[in-house]
């Protein structure tokens, strides 16, 4: 039935309400769950940034994408013609749409980036690319054991305990100090070298912070002192053989921890590997929206989404069984606070809105093409519960292996293609099986939510200005990716250092990113919510809702007429710099 429509209309349609909830739990499900929220929640301290961004997603994130899938479904239009179409004419809120195929356009530029790496990296695990790095790092060992005397082995071996020792210690030395104490210690260095004669006093805010940040300096050298004569006794009383195995052990695993590491850096550095990746993956991204709704898009997230799904289970049942299981389990779940930075609970909201795909109009298409009126709510709650569910087991998946194998959860962007990749590389042949299905699920998750992205501008081209779909694919698709190239090359170690040179440290990927995730998306959200909660006609509404209870209907409308927008606009006056939410939470 749906095929017809798609060859008989110009619109598109889902061919069953299960086609629709996978295809848009595919654009849910991406990058920003595997990649970008265990890194996230890594940096955050897990625990209580996971319980935030929960909260987020419950009070902020499913009323706006009801408030999408609603707009969309109502008009049968993507974003540019719905609000013409619901509001009659072209209004102000007209150019909400368009600010949508904008941002659309955008993310999916540097999106095809990080999955082309991810495609670069499914094939270097096929290709088995941390053997030779094995091989080296074993003969470098030796030869270190063998030219090193007994007390370089010792002093290196408690270097490296001792840090590790030292570390959670000195975090928290670091946290019971505002961020920007450090700084101002670090300024009031450079202040003292051109005017040594300056006294504290001559500026009040430095007069507090110096004295702490010194002390606090202080106290992080006693500590790693502490801990380095503790670890030097250990290894003194040890035996000289054993000493020698452990020292030849942990550098091995530094030399491939290094080489490993290298080997994201030359591929995320060499521009062109990078444009070729991404035009790769841009390439497969085409011929998915070319085919159509139900017979393009809709069949590939019928195949990729089951199987995404059994490759993660696979990742995680092998990480219960794991040692660092338990730590995993408690790191994700239980709540600290002393660990969550106070822009976490922006971070939260920001990453909220790029999880669900949300505020740019994308789920707004993707309802446009459902032509059942039934079971909003359900459906909504389905996808939002089917994306958290996932970004929770990707951290069950990850962080069972970085404990395991000594990595740390704080990694940042580099968790997904350094420390994973290592922590295969230590696992021995098992790791080489795990890191094929680990890339391989990352490319197919990235592919559904990339398809969500060119389908928005394509849609208008095909809704507004009759283009056919395959030009529309191709042409957008092209286009995207020349607008991606600056951010595949982003990286290249010659625009680093002329943006280091030139002391700009934002890359035009960062910038994108920053552009579309902090500010597009969320200003897109802020307002759909309002349309949909003020301004939409209440007759149109209130047929999208006949199937849902009243009292359900009245809680959503609480949400996106006031808690919604409210949270939003704190999080923008935060970002405009009229609000201190680090103030705000002491
Ligand atoms: N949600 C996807 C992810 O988590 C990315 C994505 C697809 C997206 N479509 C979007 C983000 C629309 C924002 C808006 O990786």
């Amino acid at each position: 039935m749906s095929d017809e429509n798609d060859t008989t209309s110009s619109r598109g349609h889902w061919g069953s309400r299960w086609g629709f909830i996978l295809a848009a739990a595919g654009s849910a499900v991406g990058l920003g769950n595997i990649w970008k929220f265990p890194y996230i929640t890594g940096e955050n301290g897990g625990g209580l940034f996971v319980l935030i961004y929960l909260a987020c997603i419950a009070f902020v994130g499913l009323p706006i994408m009801l408030a999408e899938i609603m707009i969309g479904r109502s008009a049968q239009k993507q974003p540019v013609g719905a609000f013409r179409k619901l509001q009659g004419k072209d209004t102000p809120w007209t150019v909400v749409g368009w600010f949508g195929i904008v941002a659309g356009f955008i993310i999916l530029s540097y999106y095809i980036v990080v999955a082309g790496w991810s495609m670069d990296f499914a094939l270097k695990s096929v290709l088995n690319f941390t053997e030779p790095v094995e091989k080296v790092a074993t003969i470098e060992a030796k030869s270190f054991r063998s030219t090193s005397s007994d007390d370089q082995l010792r002093s290196y071996l408690a270097e490296i305990r001792a840090k590790h020792q030292s570390r959670q210690e000195i975090e928290s030395i670091h946290r019971s100090v505002k961020p920007s104490v450090w700084e101002m210690h670090s300024i009031w260095q450079e202040v003292l070298k051109k005017q040594p004669t300056r006294s504290f006093s001559e500026d009040p805010q430095l007069a507090e912070a110096v004295p702490l940040a010194q002390s606090k300096i202080a106290e992080k050298a006693r500590v790693e002192k502490r801990s380095l004569a503790d670890a030097l006794t250990h290894y003194q009383q040890m035996d000289i053989q054993e000493v020698s195995d452990e020292a030849e052990a942990a550098k091995r695993r530094e030399i491939i921890a290094a080489k490993v590491g290298a080997i994201f850096g030359a591929t995320a550095s060499d521009g062109w590997t990078s444009s070729f990746w991404a035009t790769l993956f841009m390439a497969i991204t085409i011929i998915i929206v070319a085919g159509g709704v139900s017979r393009g898009i809709e069949r590939a997230c019928k195949i990729l989404m089951p199987l995404l799904i059994a490759l993660i289970l696979v990742m995680v049942v092998y990480g219960v069984f794991q040692p660092g299981f338990e730590e995993a389990v408690r790191f994700v779940f239980e709540p600290d606070a002393s660990k969550l930075r106070p822009s976490g609970v922006l971070e939260a909201l920001g990453h909220a809105f790029f999880t669900l795909s949300l505020g740019m109009g994308c789920m707004l298409t993707y309802g446009s093409y459902q032509k059942t009126k039934m079971g909003l709510g359900k459906t909504t709650l389905m996808i939002a519960l089917f994306d958290t569910v996932i970004a929770l087991l990707a951290c069950m998946m990850i962080f069972p292996i970085i404990f395991s194998y000594g990595q740390e959860p704080s990694a940042g962007p580099g968790l997904v293609f350094i420390s994973m990749p290592l922590a295969f590389a230590e696992m021995g042949a098992g790791g080489l099986l795990l890191a094929i299905i680990f890339f391989v699920l990352l490319v197919f998750a990235a592919l559904t939510s990339a398809v969500s992205l060119l389908e928005v501008v394509c849609s208008y081209l095909i809704d507004e200005q009759g283009w056919p779909r395959k030009k529309a694919a191709v042409t957008v698709g092209l286009a995207c990716l020349a607008f991606g190239l600056p951010s595949a090359f982003a990286m290249d170690s010659g625009f680093l250092l002329e943006s280091w040179e030139s002391g700009y440290s934002k890359n035009f990927f960062d910038t994108m990113d920053h552009l579309a995730s902090n500010w597009l998306l969320p200003l897109g959200g802020l307002l759909i919510a309002i349309y949909a909660g003020w301004v939409m006609p209440a007759r149109l509404r209130a047929a999208e809702v006949e199937d849902m209870s009243p009292l359900l209907v009245s809680g959503w409308l609480l949400l996106i007429r006031f808690v919604a927008p409210a949270l939003v606009l704190v999080v923008l006056a935060q970002k405009i710099g009229i609000l201190d939410i680090n103030e705000l939470l002491g």
